[in-house]
């Protein structure tokens, strides 16, 4: 990672919450710990609560000890840490209360500023124009905002027009944390960092792509938040299609911002609209029932603490989405995400084309296999190429078998511990690269697809078909390929 030892203050609003403790702050110090924070940046943590600024390093210690056990015992990391850090209290919707962040010197001595809104969206409108009426939106400052940014197109641009009434679309980073994963963006590098790749990416060569992220977890107790949500809101619009964004995308001129991003939301509005009666033909919804996983029986949706047995959220989703271009035409892109299947984990796969013509026996003919590239977000990251190869042996005749070449980057990159996703998004900001952020533009339009599809779910009778946990979810998500002659590659 590159250095951002530009002074900087880093203003969390939410300071005290499970973002926070869980992600922020150990990004932040795995980023000290790295060298990569100047030494007289300072991290601020902002909520209602009165709290000291001892209390708040108290209890980051003991967020480090769950989520850094590598930090404990590292005293000198430890140390420097706790100086940067510092507590104030602030009601987000006081806006007499912002002055504290003056008296506390936010962005004096002309540092860059980074506040990080991890709260409600609800709030993030008065948290702005809090901040602009006590001088707290200057150039150098910049704002960070979690999903969800709204539940549809319409409350979506509510929270974003009030954002922008005193911060403008350079100050504002939306983040998806899916972009900072290490994987995420070898998959820039493979595509444009070698030549192999980029002749065969199109629909001459490749048959269909496959993007998955499966959960084991359920909505782990978050059902208020969730239910509201669903899979489709809380994972397909943003990190299911902004995968399929940098899959999709044509080679962007250089690696900066708005290059980027100007190659993303071609592919946003070539997104073929799904509605009406396509709706129940190219989507599959789900909610999980209990089951086993790992062994251990778990909860279905409605046993859950706070459930409502009417709700018709659903918690897996598999979709079909085409992509009207000439690069893409015909090439299915089948996406699915879910709570509560049989294996944690997130891929991308890209299946090639049949070979035009087979030259060999009849019984190798029908082992041949095409070629795949996998591209695996998690558990592990690595990269993947199915090819055939010949069985060794003279008495194998010309038996062909699909042979993975694997590229697992925790053995070629043995020395290098992989940085959690916040660490990147948080440097970025820190040094002002927006390029893993999502413009508004990409928003909306990822809204405005998703709204399609939800409407169309909302005119039915028709309930998310059961699946029980631990299992791949519905039947008929397994059939969407299938109509088409495919199949979901398997874990
Ligand atoms: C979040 C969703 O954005 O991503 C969660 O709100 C989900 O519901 C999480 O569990 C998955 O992230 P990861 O990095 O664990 O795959």
């Amino acid at each position: 990672m590159k250095a951002s030892l530009k002074a900087c203050d880093v203003v969390i609003f939410g300071g005290g919450g499970d973002l926070a403790m869980r992600k922020l702050l150990p990004a932040l110090y795995h980023l000290d710990m790295d060298g990569l924070l100047a030494p007289t940046t300072r991290i601020i943590g902002a909520s209602r609560r009165e709290v000291t600024t001892e209390d708040y390093q108290a209890k980051i210690r003991t967020a480090l000890d769950e989520f850094v056990p590598s930090s404990i015992g590292d005293s000198k990391t430890w140390e420097r840490f706790k100086k940067r850090l510092s507590y104030v209290s602030v009601d987000a919707q006081q806006e007499s209360d912002f002055v504290r962040l003056n008296d506390h010197q936010v962005g004096g001595d002309d540092r860059d500023v980074v506040f990080y809104l991890a709260t409600s969206p609800d709030l993030f409108g008065s948290i702005c124009s809090s901040l602009a009426a006590h001088g707290l939106n200057a150039e150098r400052m910049r704002v960070v905002l979690e999903k969800p940014l709204g539940r549809d197109l319409v409350s979506s641009r509510a929270i974003n027009d009030e954002v922008m009434k005193n911060f403008t679309e350079q100050q504002a980073f939306r983040i998806d944390h899916y972009l900072g994963k290490e994987t995420v963006q070898n998959l820039l590098a493979i595509r444009f960092g070698n030549t192999l790749f980029e002749p065969l990416w199109d629909s001459a060569h490749i048959d269909n792509v496959q993007i998955t992220v499966s959960e084991t977890v359920g909505v782990e107790g978050r059902w208020g938040y969730y239910d509201n949500a669903g899979a489709m809101r809380d994972m397909v619009q943003n990190h299911l299609i902004q995968l399929l964004c940098l899959v999709a995308m044509e080679p962007p001129g250089r690696m900066d911002a708005d290059s980027v991003r100007d190659e993303k939301i071609k592919v946003l509005k070539a997104l073929r609209p799904i509605a009406g009666a396509n709706a129940y033909t190219k989507t599959v919804r789900g909610q999980y029932a209990k089951g086993m996983i790992k062994g251990k029986e778990v909860k279905g949706y409605f046993d859950e603490e706070g459930s409502n047995p009417n709700s018709r959220t659903e918690t897996f989703v598999a979709l079909r989405a085409d992509i009207d271009n000439w690069r893409w035409a015909g090439v299915p892109f089948y996406l699915r995400t879910g709570k509560r299947l049989g294996q944690r984990y997130s891929e991308i796969v890209i299946q090639f084309k049949a070979v035009p013509h087979s030259i060999f026996s009849d019984e190798s003919n029908r082992q041949l296999q095409r070629n795949q590239l996998i591209i695996r977000l998690q558990p592990e990251e690595k990269i993947s190429l199915t090819v055939m190869n010949k069985v060794p042996g003279a008495s194998e005749g010309m038996n062909l078998q699909p042979v993975d070449l694997n590229l697992s980057l925790t053995e070629a990159f043995n020395d290098k511990r992989s940085p959690e996703a916040y660490e990147r998004l948080l440097l970025d900001v820190m040094r002002n690269d927006a390029t893993l952020f999502m413009r508004y533009d990409e928003v909306e339009a990822a809204w405005k697809w998703v709204d399609g599809i939800m409407s169309a779910w909302s005119q039915t009778s028709e309930r998310p078909k059961e699946y029980a946990s631990g299992s791949w979810g519905p039947a008929a998500s397994m059939a969407l390929p299938i109509k088409d002659g495919r199949n979901w590659h398997d874990y």
